[in-house]
């Protein structure tokens, strides 16, 4: 047996990813009422209230270190706020409490509730420029992929690398207008687009995860959001290189001033540079990595992952609770 793989085995530790999935759980289930109800910083609030509450039990001393939600004034868990019950580990916490609040208010697919952890002191703080251009894939694209080439060429090298075709290459994008040239370009190369609505971080994960429709996301989607990302694909073993994207020259001022490089490719370690991360993340509504909240009866069902980087291991976990024990505030239906 590898040292390592006896370590894991004579010293298991405790998964803080199978606790904090209970804060990801609540935050779901609270936003149920507000799916299909127009109105995503009421769905956000009562998942941030939700996740707030459940993240008091949890045994470590959390700061956050990325309280999603400055770019749109969402409500947020703000940044410095500390959560836990302060006994156990000292770590940094970035929250996305509704990744896709958009599609939760219009009723849509792929809306997630998230939570990422790592050492403190790990995680970049980089919320004073609210976007990053980003680059994800599986393990292949490790050495292969260079988010400064043209997308053309990384799609040619990850086909190679995972040895495909081109035309068998999905790349995931988020459909906005500032990605219609690279929707070109990665098209022009004889590649395939899966345009998401809203979540670039489960697209990432998507790419990343074997037995998905996705090789590859791309294109330009929230800072905090890459954070994560980068905390997830730590336990997946895929790589996201990152580029700060400003979107005007107060940003960039900004942050100049805290201290963050542009120009420069961040990349997994320069995101996180941890090694110990988890990363869970519970279905609102139903999407391509796991099913959303459901009522069967007295029973309210969730589905979350949760990935650790330590082990490396990528547990589905399914849920029922009790409904009646939620009702008072919840219309799951
Ligand atoms: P929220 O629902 O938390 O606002 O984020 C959704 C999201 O699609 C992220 O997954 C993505 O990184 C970001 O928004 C993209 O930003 P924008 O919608 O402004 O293009």
């Amino acid at each position: 047996m590898n040292p390592d793989i006896a370590t894991l085995f004579l010293n298991p530790d405790r998964n803080l990813g199978m606790e904090l999935v209970r804060a990801t759980e609540a935050a779901a289930i609270r936003a149920v009422p507000f799916i299909g109800r127009g109105d995503k910083l009421a769905a956000d609030g009562a998942a941030v209230d939700a996740m707030r509450t459940f993240l008091g039990t949890v045994n470590f001393d959390g700061v956050v270190v990325i309280g999603e939600g400055e770019k749109d004034h969402a409500p947020m868990l703000f940044n410095g706020e500390h959560v836990g019950n302060g006994n156990g580990p000292a770590a940094d916490i970035a929250v996305d409490p509704i990744d896709g609040t958009s599609l939760t208010a219009a009723g849509r697919q792929n809306a997630l509730s998230m939570i990422a952890v790592a050492d403190r002191g790990s995680m970049l703080d980089a919320s004073t420029v609210f976007y990053m251009r980003k680059i994800a894939t599986g393990a292949e694209g490790i050495g292969v992929v260079d988010i400064r080439k043209p997308i053309g060429e990384n799609i040619r090298a990850l086909a190679k690398a995972k040895g495909k075709p081109v035309s068998e290459i999905t790349v995931a994008v988020l459909d906005r207008p500032r990605h219609v040239e690279l929707v070109e370009e990665i098209r022009a190369a004889g590649a395939g687009t899966r345009m998401l609505l809203d979540g670039d971080v489960a697209g990432s994960i998507n790419a990343a995860m074997y037995g998905t429709r996705v090789d590859m996301c791309a294109g330009i989607g929230g800072s905090p959001e890459g954070v994560v990302t980068a905390c997830a694909m730590k336990a997946l073993g895929g790589m996201i290189q990152t580029i700060l994207h400003p979107l005007d020259d107060d940003q960039r001022q900004r942050g100049l001033d805290a201290g963050l490089k542009f120009d420069h490719v961040y990349d997994a370690d320069g995101l996180v540079a941890s090694e110990n991360t988890y990363f869970v993340a519970t279905g609102v509504t139903d999407g391509a990595l796991v099913a959303g909240v459901r009522r069967l009866g007295p029973i309210i069902r969730t589905e979350s992952i949760v990935l650790r980087s330590h082990s490396g291991t990528i547990r589905r976990v399914v849920a029922d609770h009790q409904a009646s024990k939620w009702l008072d505030n919840t219309a799951v239906d």
